[in-house]
């Protein structure tokens, strides 16, 4: 994969995504309440307040919080923005059982001990209406970036572990992990289509790099090409 190759367009859809999802959830007269489970050095929790959002950003790392702090104050929405530190796997425990219009949970599912655990916690977050944010990674893409690697023992054995590793976190576990709970993917996009593929040299000319966000916007939710982008968005909803 080549990690700075279209990172802006990546972030760009992404924020697209999450800026119409805090339209959808902000009722007239009130200030949206999130929470970013974690929202690590603020990446979207700035941007949305910035936005006219109050976010609660819950992260176990004491140096992402102190990046975090230090930008929202140069964005000038510190007073917007609430870090809390501590292990979302306690959820409940740090948000004192309040819910939110809108969850996000980032780059998170990977990184706890058990994934339905903390599934079951974020989206007990979510108040009923209100949307959950889920981006995952797609175990399905490291098959890709193995074989154009040119490693494909490797890739052969990513294939096959996507038959057998049935609590393998990705895009379809986290699409029965929300059937299972009740609540309706409401949209799904892949992200960094191709931009996870190309590599910086080859978009030298004029226009290319543009025309590859374009590309990959367009792709974002269309059947291929969402089904093997690196990383899966989907946006979620509790029924009313
Ligand atoms: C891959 S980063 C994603 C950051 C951000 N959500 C984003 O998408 O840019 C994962 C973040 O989760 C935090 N983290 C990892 N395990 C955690 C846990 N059990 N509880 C809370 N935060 C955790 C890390 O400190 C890190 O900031």
């Amino acid at each position: 994969m080549h990690a700075d190759t279209g990172r802006a367009g990546r972030l760009g859809l992404i924020s697209r995504l999450l800026t119409d999802a805090l339209h959808t959830v902000t009722e007239p007269g009130r200030t949206a309440q999130l929470l970013d489970c974690g929202g690590g050095s603020g990446t979207y929790a700035v941007p949305l307040a910035v936005a006219g959002a109050n976010v609660t950003v819950i992260d176990i790392s004491a140096d992402a919080l102190a990046t975090l702090s230090h930008r929202a104050a140069e964005a000038g929405v510190a007073h917007q923005v609430h870090p809390v530190q501590g292990d979302v796997e306690a959820l409940a425990d740090l948000v004192g059982g309040r819910s939110f219009d809108l969850v996000l949970a980032h780059g998170i599912l990977e990184a706890v001990d058990s994934v339905a655990a903390a599934f079951a916690g974020i989206a007990a977050a979510v108040r009923p209406g209100g949307l959950m944010s889920v981006l995952v990674s797609n175990p399905a893409a490291l098959v890709i970036a193995r074989a154009l690697a040119g490693e494909p023992a490797l890739a052969l054995a990513e294939l096959t572990e996507l038959d057998t590793a049935e609590s393998r976190i990705g895009p379809a576990a986290i699409q029965q992990l929300c059937t299972a709970a009740g609540l309706l993917v409401e949209a799904r996009h892949g992200i960094g289509v191709f931009s996870d593929l190309v590599p910086g040299s080859a978009l030298d000319a004029p226009g290319a790099r543009d025309a590859l966000e374009r590309l990959d916007a367009d792709a974002a939710a269309r059947a291929p090409f969402a089904e093997i982008a690196g990383r899966v968005h989907l946006l979620v909803r509790r029924p009313a």
